[in-house]
C-alpha cells in the first residue's frame, strides 16, 4: 500500500524558505531565541508563547487593495455558477476559487450554490449563511455578479464540470472555457489542486476579495454570533479542537487508552479505513497524520505557558471524544451550546453552528487550532485581515517525534514548547499565499 501526502506545493516552499532563513538568522546572531538562553516553560511566569518576539508575520497584500485592476471586459464568455459542497468552510474555500476561476474567463457570476443537504441534512443556501447584498457590491469592479439571469438561460440547469478530480497541471482555459463558450450557462466545482500562480492579477484579486472582503454573515446570522461573543468572559482563546470519530477514523490512526464509548463511536465511522499497524502506524504519526487528542492538546497548551485558568472557547461540533483529557487541566472551558438558550440552538443547523464557530474564533484574543483544516486556514487568514496575531497550530508531527524518541515531562514540555516557539517566531502557517504576503518584524 502507497501512503499519501499531500502537499500544498507554493505554500511550503515559502515555509521551507522562511524556516531556513529563520535557521540562518537564529545561527548567525547571537539571537534572544537560542535555546541556552531561553527560561524553561515552567519558569516563564506571565511570559508564554503569545509574548516571543515575533520575526515573521503575514498580512494581505498590497498590491490587491491597492492596485488599479483593469477594466472589466466589455463582453461576457458566459454565466458561471460555483457549486460548493462540504462543511462551511470546505464550501467558502471553492467558493473564492470558482470567484477567482470565473474572472479569469471572463464569466459573470451567478450567486452560488451550497450543496449542503448532503452534508449536514438540511437546507441552507449561500444567502442563508453569507449577506448577498454586501456581497454583489463589495465584489463591483472585480467581477461582473449577475443578480438575475437572462430569459434565455434563466429556465435551465447550467452544464455541470466537475473539476474535483482533477490534478496537476490542470488549466481552466484549456478545459473549462470551452464548455463556457458552447453552454453559456456552466457550474463548476474547482478542483483541489489550483493553478492560482498562473493566474492573471485581475482574477487573483476578485479571488481575494471575494474570500476576505465580500463575504459577511447575514445580519441575524451576526446578530446570533456577537451575542456567542459577548456572552465570552474576555480574554478568552478560541480552541478548534478535532477529534471527533469520523475524523480519527478518517486519519487510520490508533491511540491507547480511549473508552470503550469513543472506541465504539470510531469503529462505527471507519468503514472500508482501516488504521494502519505496527511499523506503518508508527510512521504514519511520526509524519503528523494523527489528531491530537484532548489530553496530548491540554499537555501542548501547558507547555506553551498557557495559564489552566485561561477561559477558552470549545470551536468544536458535537461529538467531540475524551474531553475530560483537556477540561482536567483546564477547567473554564464554555461551548456554544452552554452559552446559547436552548430554543436558539435547537433551530440552529449544521451550517449555521460552525458560522457562529467561525466568527467567534475569527474574533477571539487567541487562536489555537490542533488541525490545519479548511476552517483553520481561513479563521487564520481572517485574523491575519484583522491584525491579530496570537494564531497557532499545534504541531502534531513534533508531538509523535518527541514522543517516539521517548520525551516525557518535563523534557518533552521543553521540546514542544522550542518546537512551537519557532513556528510562531516565524509566522508559520497563519496565512494563505496569493492574498497575503509576509513582512519581516
Ligand atoms: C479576458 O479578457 C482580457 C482582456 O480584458 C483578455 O486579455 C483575456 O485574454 C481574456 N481571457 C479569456 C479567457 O477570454
Ligand atoms: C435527514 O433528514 C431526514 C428528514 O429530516 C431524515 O428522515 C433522515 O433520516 C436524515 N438523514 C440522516 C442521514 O440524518
Ligand atoms: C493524560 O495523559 C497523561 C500522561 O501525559 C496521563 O497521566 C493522564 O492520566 C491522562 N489524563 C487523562 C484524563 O486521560
Amino acid at each position: 500500500m502507497v501512503m499519501r501526502i499531500s502537499v500544498k506545493p507554493t505554500f511550503s516552499i515559502a515555509v521551507v524558505t522562511l524556516s531556513l532563513l529563520f535557521a540562518l538568522l537564529i545561527f548567525s546572531l547571537s539571537s534572544p531565541f537560542s535555546q541556552t538562553s531561553l527560561p524553561a516553560p515552567s519558569n516563564l511566569g506571565e511570559k508564554g508563547i503569545w509574548n516571543v518576539r515575533r520575526m515573521y508575520e503575514w498580512r494581505p497584500c498590497k498590491w490587491w487593495l491597492q492596485s488599479h485592476l483593469p477594466a472589466l471586459p466589455a463582453q461576457t464568455n458566459g454565466y458561471i455558477r460555483v457549486d460548493c459542497y462540504g462543511g462551511l468552510n470546505q464550501m467558502r474555500r471553492d467558493l473564492c476559487d470558482g470567484v477567482g476561476i470565473a474572472r479569469l474567463l471572463n464569466a459573470t457570476l451567478v450567486l452560488p450554490k451550497f450543496e449542503v443537504a448532503a452534508y449536514w441534512n438540511e437546507s441552507s443556501d449561500f444567502d442563508d449563511v453569507f449577506d448577498v447584498d454586501y456581497f454583489i457590491q463589495q465584489m463591483s469592479g472585480f467581477i461582473r455578479v449577475a443578480i438575475e439571469l437572462p430569459p434565455e438561460i434563466a429556465s435551465r440547469e447550467p452544464f455541470h464540470v466537475d473539476c474535483r478530480k482533477r490534478k496537476g497541471q490542470f488549466d481552466y482555459i484549456e478545459s473549462v472555457l470551452p464548455f463556457l463558450l458552447e453552454h453559456h450557462y456552466i457550474s463548476i466545482t474547482p478542483a483541489m489542486s489550483q493553478r492560482r500562480d498562473r493566474y492573471p492579477q485581475y482574477a487573483k484579486a476578485a479571488l481575494c476579495q471575494a474570500c476576505y472582503t465580500a463575504l459577511r454573515l447575514t445580519r441575524s446570522l451576526e446578530k446570533k454570533a456577537s451575542e456567542l461573543l459577548e456572552a465570552m468572559p474576555k480574554p478568552f482563546l478560541s480552541l478548534h479542537l478535532r477529534f471527533e470519530p469520523d475524523m480519527v477514523a478518517y486519519s487510520q490512526c490508533e491511540y491507547t487508552g480511549l473508552s470503550p464509548g469513543s472506541i465504539k463511536a470510531i469503529e462505527d465511522a471507519r468503514g472500508e479505513r482501516k488504521p494502519w499497524t505496527g511499523e506503518l502506524a508508527q510512521l504514519w504519526r511520526k509524519r503528523g497524520k494523527c489528531p491530537l487528542t484532548p489530553n496530548e492538546t491540554a499537555f501542548i497548551l501547558q507547555a506553551l505557558s498557557i495559564p489552566t485558568n485561561t477561559h477558552i472557547y470549545l470551536a468544536a461540533g458535537d461529538g467531540l471524544m475524551e474531553l475530560e483529557g483537556l477540561t482536567s487541566v483546564y477547567s473554564n472551558v464554555v461551548t456554544k451550546s452552554s452559552l446559547l438558550s436552548g430554543e436558539d440552538f435547537k433551530s440552529m443547523h449544521g451550517n449555521t453552528k460552525a458560522a457562529l464557530d467561525y466568527y467567534v474564533s475569527v474574533n477571539s484574543d487567541s487562536y489555537v487550532a490542533t488541525y490545519f483544516g479548511n476552517m483553520d486556514k481561513m479563521v487564520a487568514a481572517m485574523r491575519a485581515f484583522k491584525g491579530l496575531y496570537k494564531t497557532l497550530f499545534l504541531s502534531r508531527r513534533a508531538f509523535a517525534e518527541f514522543t517516539s524518541r521517548g520525551l516525557k515531562g518535563e523534557e518533552l514540555s521543553q521540546a514542544l514548547w522550542e518546537a512551537h516557539r519557532d513556528d510562531f517566531v516565524a509566522g508559520k502557517g497563519s496565512a494563505l499565499p496569493d492574498c497575503f504576503c509576509e513582512f519581516e518584524l
